[in-house]
């Protein structure tokens, strides 16, 4: 197990058609997403897919934890790993939310994304595993797996006015003060930012 390094906006790998993994039981998959694992705990992050440690293959790591989305349980074992994911849209209802990403750090962005989605995929032990995500999860699910396609957030923005630096969360603030539902973890920008009062009311 290892903590892997991180390729940011701009990396080539970034912007590549992940290959699909011949076979969910390789060795060097499991590694891959242990290492992956360890990534996400060092970091104290939620997602993760294989081209952002510059593994060019269909490979998502993924948790869900009450700092995502309020009123998840925290579990012992909260560890979702996808090989080969395939995201199908459920409904047309498209809204917009703030997203992050870790190699883009230092910004985030509001998205327009599908509020559910269906997600097959199979497990480490190749099982075929089918699942639905809404809201938090459906956006997790999207973010995740355009990194399989070379699709980063801010190539899904239909508003790049909407692209800010989380030291400068004005539209970020400006959504939370007007009652928008806000992620716990983004909220904290809004917390963290000096100017919030003048800028607010
Ligand atoms: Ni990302």
């Amino acid at each position: 197990m290892a903590i892997r390094k991180i390729a940011r906006m701009g990396n080539p790998v970034l912007n590549w058609v992940a290959a699909k993994v011949a076979d969910p039981g390789d060795p060097e998959i499991a590694r891959l997403a242990g290492d992956m694992k360890d990534t996400l705990v060092d970091i104290g992050a939620f997602g993760l897919a294989a081209p952002q440690v510059f593994e060019s293959v269909r490979v998502v790591v993924y948790r869900l934890s009450p700092r995502l989305i309020e009123g998840v349980e925290e579990t012992a074992d909260p560890w979702v790993v996808m090989v080969n994911p395939v995201v199908t849209p459920v409904t047309d209802e498209v809204e917009l939310g703030w997203e992050r990403c870790l190699s883009i750090p230092g910004l985030h962005g509001k998205v327009p994304r599908h509020q559910r989605v269906r997600v097959s995929y199979q497990t480490l032990s190749g099982e075929d595993v089918s699942d639905e995500g809404e809201a938090v999860h459906s956006v997790l699910l999207q973010h995740e797996c355009d990194h399989l396609d070379g699709v980063l957030y801010p190539m899904r923005m239909t508003d790049l006015s909407m692209l800010e630096f989380d030291a400068e969360p004005g539209h970020l603030a400006h959504d939370l003060a007007k009652g928008e539902a806000i992620w716990p973890v983004h909220r904290k920008l809004v917390d963290d930012w000096p100017g919030r009062e003048q800028w607010m009311g």
